[in-house]
């Protein structure tokens, strides 16, 4: 990238602007190359006059959150922005107002779900147990046990390319299974949930936590790597064709759960996308069925 654009960007952004950033720290496979340049704007008007100055320039860029659904390339990511929310606290405010849960993108999943928790407010157990930001969870409507995030969305406030400021009722997006907001980017998420009692609450989460405990595997990952082909699990298919425990590298296909690749140690992005190709070619021949990615190849 030319050296005077990073300067022309360094004098008018508030935020931190950092250069060759290790991807492998940002994100829960532990893989991936450094990101050329990596910003973490102040605040929303440092985040619009950034997009502006992208847009009029033709520079791309890549919204990363909590960096737990993505694989990033072995030579990083170059050419390209990153644009980090989470890595401000003005993006990490969550507030609570009655049955209503207002977090910024940033906000971790965790939080987000303590804070429903705190105040005695259901809908949001499914969340035990997945990692991620808010704004990364609606990107891709993350879900589990039936429940997706954009089900409980009150309203929603977006950007776009243009630093344009955009909100949404829920019944204004079209949100489908792993299907979320793609290509906006989300600032802000009002939840609306229901009142309920916190012993039921914390029950539910620990029903769920005691499942994903028992059918899936902890280790480096970025959870599912498939999605689901309809109403079959992707994970069993990969069972039924024998391709738990292959391996490439450091990375496997975990024997715990067939839709998850692990990474031992130091396995490279190239080692995963050959297991993600394997998987898929043998799918393919002996079912017949084309398995679409849930994870996100940057
Ligand atoms: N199964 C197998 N072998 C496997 C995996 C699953 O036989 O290796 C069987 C199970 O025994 C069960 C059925 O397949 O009878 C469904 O399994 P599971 O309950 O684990 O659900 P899944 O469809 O495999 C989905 C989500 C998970 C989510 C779980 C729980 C997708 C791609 N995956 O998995 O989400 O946690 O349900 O609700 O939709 C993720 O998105 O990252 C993720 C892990």
């Amino acid at each position: 990238m030319l050296k005077e654009r990073k300067i022309q960007m360094e004098k008018f952004i508030n935020g931190k602007v950092s250069y060759e950033v290790p991807m492998a720290l940002r994100t829960t496979f532990k893989i991936g190359g450094k990101a050329e340049v990596f910003i973490v704007p102040d605040d929303e008007s440092d985040l619009a006059e950034l997009l502006e100055f992208l847009y009029k320039n033709e520079m791309e860029y890549f919204i990363l959150g909590g960096g737990s659904n993505v694989l990033v390339s072995d030579s990083g990511i170059r050419e390209r922005i990153v644009i980090h929310l989470p890595g401000s606290s003005y993006f990490r405010k969550i507030a609570v107002n009655d049955d209503l849960i207002m977090a910024r993108a940033g906000v971790s999943l965790v939080k987000l779900m303590k804070a429903a928790v705190d105040n005695s407010l259901s809908g949001l157990e499914f969340l035990e147990g997945i990692y991620g930001s808010v704004g990364g969870a609606l990107n891709m409507n993350a879900g589990a046990f039936g429940t997706a995030i954009g089900d409980k969305i009150f309203e929603v406030k977006v950007m776009n390319k243009r630093g344009k400021i955009i909100k949404y009722k829920r019944d204004d997006l079209s949100l489908g299974y792993r299907q979320g907001l793609k290509g906006k980017i989300i600032l802000e998420v009002v939840f609306k949930l229901e009142k309920a009692r916190k012993i039921n609450i914390e029950n539910k989460c620990k029903e769920y936590r005691e499942y994903r405990k028992e059918t899936q595997p902890k280790g480096r990952s970025a959870g599912c790597v498939f999605k689901n082909s309809g109403k079959l699990s992707a994970g069993k298919i990969i069972e039924e064709l024998g391709l738990k425990g292959l391996s490439r590298g450091d990375a496997y296909i975990s024997k715990k759960h067939g839709n998850f690749i692990i990474n031992r140690k130091n396995a490279k992005a190239k080692d995963v996308l050959w297991l993600i190709d394997r998987v898929k070619k043998v799918v393919k021949e002996e079912k017949n069925i084309v398995l679409d990615l849930e994870l996100e190849i940057v």
